[in-house]
Order: structure tokens, then C-alpha cells, then sequence
């Protein structure tokens, strides 16, 4: 298994810490049918682990640039962003250093003047329009059809993924919102394979990097749909918030902290039966 190492001599600020920040692209899937039930708003937590399975997920608390007010964490890889639309902007910003009127400024630091000096595309650089239908196309992708599901293997490989209590944080299904910004998204079950809460995975995944309520263990977990087709889509098969892993094992061989019960049940599994649970993974 790899793990990104860096050091860092000097860190100046927000932009370049971002730089060096090895965070890949996450998978939205069909973002828009996220389990958002405006009259139900609340994600199914346990944060003081009552159930005492081992597992506390929490929710996160961030700032929606579009209300000016707080609001429930769901996207990103820490849940720092409320909706599409926010994650949108902040990876305009971000990753592309385009602003827009829900991310108006450029974060070039005083060392970075290069940035400083740059043409500037306008104030804000991305209109509003513009970026909503970002948001919108974000929202209305589909996700892809299950391949494979009543083939044998997949059925075991489902079944142990219960077993092995992966579904205590990649919860198969939801019902979303009964007022989703599309009305063909409203009341409809999804599998998405996530509870979108934050969970301490331990200390080998942290980066030491708190975003809101997120501690520098804490990640969200990760949606599982679609995740069998990013070797055709991307032509890698990376996995994690930065990459590190090969492929679905070695995904599964890092989750630590509120997760290594499952990752030690698994480890322990015949070697039948891991492949079994990963052509399980390959086919969502
Ligand atoms: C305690 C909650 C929890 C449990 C239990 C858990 N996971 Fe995860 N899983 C996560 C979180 C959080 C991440 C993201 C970690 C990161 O990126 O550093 C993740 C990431 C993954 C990924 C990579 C997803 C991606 O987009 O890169 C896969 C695959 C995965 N889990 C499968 C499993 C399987 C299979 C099991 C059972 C053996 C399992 N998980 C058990 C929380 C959990």
C-alpha cells in the first residue's frame, strides 16, 4: 500500500496549503437525488454512539454562501459544503481560481504574486447563471444502472458487506426530500451507499486539517454508487480522499478508527470471499 508523504518548508497561506493538498475529485453521483428531505432534515446520527456499535456519526455544520447562514454539511470530502451550488463555487474558486458571487475572492496570498498579477476575468469572473447550470447539470447526472446484480458472487459479496458492517456508515438506501430542487427527484429511493456523515477513520487517513466540525481524523463517508465504473471514466482505479488507494482492497485495508472493526473483518475474510465482496463494490 502508498501514502502520499509531503513536507512542507514554508506554508504562507490558505492558496498554497491548497496547492499541496492532494484531494482528488469526488463522486457525486447523481447528486441531486442526495437524501434531502426538507420536511425530515435530519441526517440519521448517533454522535455519542448510543447504539455502542462503535460508530458515531455526527454532521457537520458550515457556512451556505447562498442563505448567509448555517446549514448541514453534505458535500466534500469533509461535508464542508451544503449543496451543489456552494460546491461548485468553492471549486471554482479553489481548484480553477475562478470567482463567483458566492466566492468572490481570489485567495492569492502576499508571497504568491505571480497570482497577484494575473488577468482577471471580470468581478466576478463566472456569472451567476453560468453557474447555476453547472449546478443544475451536477444535480441531474445520472447514475449509472447496476451491472451484474443477480449474479451469485455479487449477492454473497452484498451479503458480507453487511456482515463485515460496512453498511454502518455506507447505508444502501434513502428516501429523498419531498421538495427536491427537481420535482422528478422528489420521494424516490436511492442507493447511494452513505449515511453523509463524518466518522474518526484514525490516524492514518488524517490529514490534521479541521474544516467546520470536522477534526483532522474526520471524514465523510463516501458515497459507493458509481464507484465501479472510475477505471472506465478516470482510467485509474485511485480511491480515497487523496488517492492513495489501488482499487476497492486497499480502500478497505485503510479504514481505521470508528471503521477498523469492519477492516478487520474483512482482512480475516477467505480470499474468495474478499473478491466476492469487491465484484460486490465493482458492480454499484
Ligand atoms: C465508520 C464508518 C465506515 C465503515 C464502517 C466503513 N467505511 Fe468505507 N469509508 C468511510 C469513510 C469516512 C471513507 C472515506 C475515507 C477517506 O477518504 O479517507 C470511506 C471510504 C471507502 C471507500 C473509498 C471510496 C472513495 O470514494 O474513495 C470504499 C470503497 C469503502 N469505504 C468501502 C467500505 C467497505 C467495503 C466497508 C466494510 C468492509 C467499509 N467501507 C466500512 C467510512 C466507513
Amino acid at each position: 500500500m502508498r501514502k502520499i508523504n509531503e513536507r512542507f518548508a514554508v506554508i504562507c497561506g490558505n492558496a498554497l496549503k491548497r496547492e499541496f493538498d492532494h484531494e482528488l475529485g469526488e463522486n457525486h453521483g447523481s447528486a441531486g437525488r442526495n437524501p434531502e428531505r426538507p420536511r425530515r432534515p435530519d441526517l440519521r446520527r448517533d454522535p455519542r454512539d448510543e447504539d455502542q456499535d462503535g460508530i458515531s456519526g455526527e454532521r457537520n455544520r458550515v457556512w451556505d454562501p447562498e442563505t448567509q447562514d448555517m446549514a448541514t454539511g453534505r458535500f466534500g470530502w469533509k461535508a464542508e459544503e451544503p449543496t451543489i451550488l456552494a460546491q461548485a463555487a468553492a471549486a471554482f474558486a479553489g481548484d480553477l481560481g475562478v470567482t463567483t458571487t458566492l466566492a468572490p475572492n481570489d485567495d492569492c496570498t502576499e508571497y504568491q504574486t505571480a497570482c497577484q498579477e494575473a488577468l482577471s476575468g471580470g468581478d466576478p469572473e463566472f456569472e451567476d447563471d453560468l453557474l447555476t447550470r453547472i449546478a443544475v447539470y451536477s444535480l441531474a447526472v445520472a447514475v449509472p444502472v447496476r451491472r451484474g446484480w443477480e449474479e451469485e458472487n455479487l449477492l454473497r459479496g452484498k451479503w458480507l458487506f453487511n456482515d463485515a458492517g460496512c453498511t454502518g456508515c455506507h447505508t444502501p438506501s434513502h428516501t429523498t426530500g419531498v421538495e427536491a430542487p427537481i420535482s422528478e427527484f422528489e420521494d424516490l429511493r436511492i442507493w447511494p451507499y452513505t449515511d453523509l456523515l463524518l466518522h474518526d477513520m484514525g490516524p492514518d487517513l488524517a490529514d490534521g486539517r479541521p474544516s467546520y466540525a470536522a477534526d483532522g481524523n474526520e471524514w465523510r463517508t463516501p458515497p459507493l454508487w458509481g464507484l465501479g465504473l472510475v477505471p472506465d471514466v478516470n482510467g485509474h482505479d485511485n480511491l480515497l480522499h487523496d488517492g492513495r488507494a489501488r482499487g476497492f482492497a486497499e480502500a478497505i485495508l485503510w479504514h481505521g478508527g470508528e471503521a477498523e472493526q469492519s477492516m478487520l473483518a474483512f482482512r480475516a475474510m477467505e480470499a474468495s470471499d474478499r473478491d466476492d465482496l469487491v465484484a460486490f463494490l465493482e458492480s454499484l
